[in-house]
């Protein structure tokens, strides 16, 4: 659910402190990597040591360590984080949010983060329901800030009031939507053309060549733009999928018809995805009638199909192209090489030989490539897959 995220939990002076350990642990149990800031006063409500040991890193407090004057960068944990959870969230934190005050490592990576900004505020009923605090809440909403609800309930004082923390369950529940909703918007106004399925090429009426792919893969993606917000023409071959939802969708058979498709939903695209599994070679003439057959052999005339990737390549500008590389070994030479002649800013590799890839299967093993680096990623399902594939086509957008 928040595999691969990244979510930095900014932990306030607050008696609610000690659910923040509970929050961590929910966090990563959800696949989140969690980096902890606290304030001065946290620490007597809950040790660095245990949000340290439940968090995997380090807590910062301070700006620099100063045991040997390294510096905790709020700037460069503002651009780590996806999500900046602050939980719990006092008076005193929330009146320095809405002002712009910035005197411990907790504010000013606030200021300094682009991503949401989640509160769970967490006090008294009487200092929750006062005019300034009211107003501080009004005003973080009015920039954006996602704030949990504060339940009403038995608060530490003894009182009865709304004031309480959200439950740690309630919090993560929040930090899913929120990051889900964030995705939905990411690529509004954007137009992504993908291909997907096998191509077909006709011998004659009743008679073809094709290959094994089902289209998963590229559907998979196709949904995953749509959901970002994004519109998305999918150019496909026959497949048993149903169409991803906000997707239009170009039926075609042959390579040829793929080529004049794409061409064309090309022109008006930001980017294009080629996940489709195209022939290299199509008969040289599709015979007219049902080709009869004899005792001899026969051999079929095949010639080359055109490169769709490449010529979309050759038209990118600086528009975005990504592709596919299915190899029956490693393969990672090859890729680079198709990287080049396709003019691709990354290339998808997944290989014949892990298991759990390829056609057919919902699961992928991918690496993906570009001119710098290669990253290789763990057994996921298509969904996982296609969703850091976007990941990686939003980062250069
Ligand atoms: O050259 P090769 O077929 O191995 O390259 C695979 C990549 O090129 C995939 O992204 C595939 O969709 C794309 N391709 C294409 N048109 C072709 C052949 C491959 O778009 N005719």
């Amino acid at each position: 659910m928040l595999q691969g995220k990244h979510i930095l939990l900014g932990v306030t002076g607050s008696i609610a402190a000690y659910k923040a350990a509970v929050l961590c642990r929910l966090l990563r149990g959800a696949g989140a990597e969690v980096k902890v800031i606290m304030t001065d006063t946290a620490k007597q409500f809950i040790t660095p040591l245990t949000m340290a040991t439940l968090s995997k890193h380090p807590v910062l407090v301070e700006f620099f360590n100063p045991e040997n004057g390294e510096w905790n960068s709020h700037i460069s944990l503002g651009e780590w984080a996806d999500c900046y959870l602050i939980a719990p969230a006092t008076a005193n934190t929330i009146a320095k949010m809405a002002t712009g005050v910035a005197d411990n490592l907790l504010l000013t990576t606030y200021l300094s983060a682009r991503c949401k900004t989640i509160i769970a505020p967490a006090m008294d009923c009487d200092m929750f329901a006062h005019v300034t605090t009211q107003t501080n809440l009004k005003t973080l909403l009015a920039h954006g800030v996602v704030i949990a609800d504060s339940p009403a309930g038995e608060l530490a004082s003894g009182l009865m009031g709304k004031g309480r923390m959200a439950e740690p369950e309630q919090i993560l529940e929040l930090v899913i939507s929120t990051l889900n909703a964030e995705k939905k918007k990411s690529l509004q106004g954007k137009h992504f053309l993908v291909t997907a399925g096998a191509t077909i090429e006709a011998i004659d009426p009743v008679r073809y060549i094709t290959n094994h792919s089902t289209g998963k893969m590229g559907y998979a993606i196709a949904g995953q733009l749509a959901k970002r917000g994004a519109k998305v023409t999918l150019v496909t071959g026959r497949t048993n999928l149903d169409t991803p939802k906000g997707v239009d969708r170009v039926d075609i058979l042959s390579a040829e018809q793929m080529y004049q498709a794409a061409v064309e939903a090309f022109k008006s695209a930001d980017g294009a995805i080629m996940c489709a599994a195209v022939a290299d070679y199509t008969p040289a003439s599709v015979a007219e009638h049902k080709i009869k057959k004899s005792d001899d052999d026969m051999a079929i005339k095949l010639v080359r199909t055109r490169d769709i990737a490449a010529a979309l390549g050759s038209q990118k500008e600086n528009r975005i192209l990504v592709g596919f590389a299915l190899e029956s070994d490693s393969g990672v030479e090859s890729a680079v090489s198709k990287l080049q002649r396709k003019n691709l800013d990354f290339i998808v590799l997944n290989s014949l030989t892990d298991k759990g890839a390829g056609f057919g299967v919902d699961t992928n093993k991918v690496t993906f490539i570009d001119k710098n680096s290669k990253e290789s990623l763990p057994l996921m399902s298509k969904a996982e897959v296609a969703e850091k594939i976007v990941d990686k086509i939003e980062s250069l957008c």
